[in-house]
């Protein structure tokens, strides 16, 4: 049985493999692709996801377009990092895919109440922001949630949008704190993890050369949003974020963590949006995330390959 899921996205180049990923696995059932402002504006990054999901063939997937700013702040936005249109590395035509007309946190809302309760996994890798407003909205759809895996967050790895924060917590911290403390079980994929799921040269160019589009795209993709990292930690490769959290859904024992406390700073003067991880458990306070530190690497690799693959 497929698991059903929600990705609410802000594309985003590795944001596009995460969703390619999911899309060519068919032990994954994509239920709704949500877009959120984060990477850059909603208008770019419900447009980024239409393109992604068009060139991966699947026009049967609904695109929605969720919430365009934070809920209590001013938008952060990553051009510097994922380039003018969110999506920079190769230009992809206008989408054909129409966007549809209800809103992204409503879909959420509907689907979880439509679906058996537990059924439906959320896989955010993006900041938190239709997740939380959903939570608002409709209460009654936390306890229907099967679990949350989630791009977010960062402690032994510290911050990469500030010192202390990672950039999708950092952009909607309110947001990610209602989130830690809904009681969904969460599986969290930090940059402590996400920092070592590095492209490599020979990896890159076997995606170039795969038949078919997805492929190269992903390739030209990772091609640009290496050059970032490459300057910043002076690593080679490009951190794949989000596909952490898809490669965990379908296998989980390529990655290894510890369910701990996490809680979400939001007043501090030079740590808003830090990810406070209780790893060794000083605090008292109850686990509420698995926390993952750690992958098989080539394990990972092996899978985006094997199932990027098969994609047009
Ligand atoms: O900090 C990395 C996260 O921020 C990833 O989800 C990336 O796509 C950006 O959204
Ligand atoms: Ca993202």
């Amino acid at each position: 049985m497929a698991q059903k899921i929600i990705i609410d996205t802000d594309p985003g180049q590795d944001d596009a493999v995460a969703i390619l990923l999911a899309l060519a696995s068919p032990e994954i059932e994509v239920l709704g692709v949500v877009a959120v402002a984060g990477n850059v504006p909603l208008a770019l990054t419900e447009v980024n996801a239409r393109k992604i999901v068009e060139l991966a063939g699947r026009t049967d997937v609904p695109v929605f377009a969720g919430c365009d700013r934070p809920l209590a702040r001013p938008l952060v936005t990553a051009e510097h990092v994922h380039g003018k249109t969110g999506l920079d590395g190769i230009d992809l035509p206008a989408p054909g895919l129409p966007l549809q007309a209800q809103h992204g946190v409503e879909f959420i809302i509907e689907a979880l109440r439509r679906e058996a309760a537990g059924s439906v996994t959320l896989v955010p890798i993006g900041p938190l922001t239709n997740i939380a407003e959903a939570f608002r909205r409709a209460p009654d759809i936390i306890g229907r949630v099967k679990r949350i895996v989630l791009m977010g967050g960062a402690y032994f790895e510290v911050g990469n949008i500030t010192p202390a924060a990672e950039f999708n917590i950092y952009v909607d911290p309110e947001a990610a704190s209602e989130v830690f403390a809904s009681g969904v079980p969460i599986v969290m994929m930090p940059l402590d993890v996400t920092h070592r799921a590095l492209t490599s040269r020979d990896w890159v160019e076997a995606m170039r050369a795969l038949p078919g589009r997805c492929g190269p795209a992903v390739a030209s993709w990772t091609d640009f949003f290496e050059r970032y990292d490459r300057e910043k930690y002076g690593s080679s490769g490009a951190p794949l974020h989000d596909p952490c959290t898809i490669a965990w859904l379908i296998r989980p024992e390529l990655f290894q963590g510890r369910e701990i406390n996490v809680e979400i700073e939001t007043e501090g003067r030079f740590t808003t949006g830090m990810t406070v991880a209780d790893w060794w458990r000083v605090s008292g306070r109850a686990p509420n995330a698995l926390f993952i530190r750690d992958l098989d690497r080539d394990g990972m690799f092996a899978l985006l390959t094997e199932r990027l693959a098969r994609l047009p």
